[in-house]
């Protein structure tokens, strides 16, 4: 039995199928992720990109961060792709638990899935600073220079942004998903980010796979790895 045999009797045979993703399941739908050669991360700024969407740069800089947040980190009118609809049809059928996604662009839930723990926030949840109001993500595009609230606060995204904490209730839950999974798929993420990439140390099964165009530091813990096209695997799934 090859390696897709497998991965397709193991999830033919799974009732509780968590899936944890990263940038790669969003590539196919037109997003750029950060660090694959083609992507944010590589492309040249006037400063490094992962200062800029840091919270001290946010406060000492916000113009120039919301400039870059809108024009780098904002992908609205983006459609699901073929991975983000198996999801949701694999939770439709009842075979898989959550999705814990490091992806902010709300695109899992845009295809129908309803159980998503989004570890660092979403484009879609933007908050006034000073009285708490929510405003769309559409507000924050349209808005000239730094996104202001009638009130006169300063509107910040919903996205967990370097020096910051995640939601503790978020990372809690997604825990407790991937700790009771039969069958984990980690896929389109290079694990290099913490906490995040370390959630994946709480499952305890032995259907540990890693889907992956480029290699990551978790290849040695899969029970079953693909550096492959994230697409190409699960429509054959
Ligand atoms: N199929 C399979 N793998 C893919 C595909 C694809 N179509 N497209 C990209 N990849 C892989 C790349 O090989 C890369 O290793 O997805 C991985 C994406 O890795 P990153 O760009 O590092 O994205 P991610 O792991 O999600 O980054 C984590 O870093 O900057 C922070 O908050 C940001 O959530 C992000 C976090």
């Amino acid at each position: 039995m090859d390696k897709l045999e497998m991965l397709q009797q193991w999830v033919r045979e799974s009732r509780n199928i968590v899936f944890f993703g990263g940038a790669g399941v969003s590539t196919e739908s037109g997003i750029p992720d950060f660090r694959s050669v083609d992507g944010l991360y590589r492309q040249k700024f006037d400063y490094p990109p992962e200062m800029i969407i840091s919270h001290t740069f946010y406060e000492k800089n916000p113009e120039y961060f919301f400039r870059f947040y809108r024009e780098k980190m904002l992908p609205l009118g983006f459609e699901p792709n073929i991975t983000h609809r198996v999801l949701a049809r694999w939770e439709e059928e009842g075979k898989l638990s959550a999705v814990v996604t490091q992806n902010i662009d709300g695109l899992h839930q845009k295809a129908g899935s309803k159980k998503v723990y989004e570890l660092h926030g979403s484009v879609l949840r933007n908050y006034c600073t000073r009285c708490r109001k929510f405003h769309s993500a559409e507000f924050v595009k349209n808005a000239p220079g730094v996104p202001r609230c009638e009130c006169g606060g300063i509107v910040k995204p919903d996205v967990v942004l370097y020096e910051e904490g995640l939601d503790q209730n978020t990372i809690e839950q997604s825990i407790w998903a991937i700790s009771h999974a039969d069958l984990l798929i980690v896929a389109g993420t290079s694990l290099t980010v913490y906490p995040a990439a370390g959630l994946i140390n709480y499952y305890r099964g032995n259907r540990l796979v890693l889907i992956n165009r480029d290699e990551t530091p978790y290849d040695s813990q899969a029970d079953l790895v693909f550096h492959q096209s994230l697409g190409e695997i699960i429509s054959r799934l």
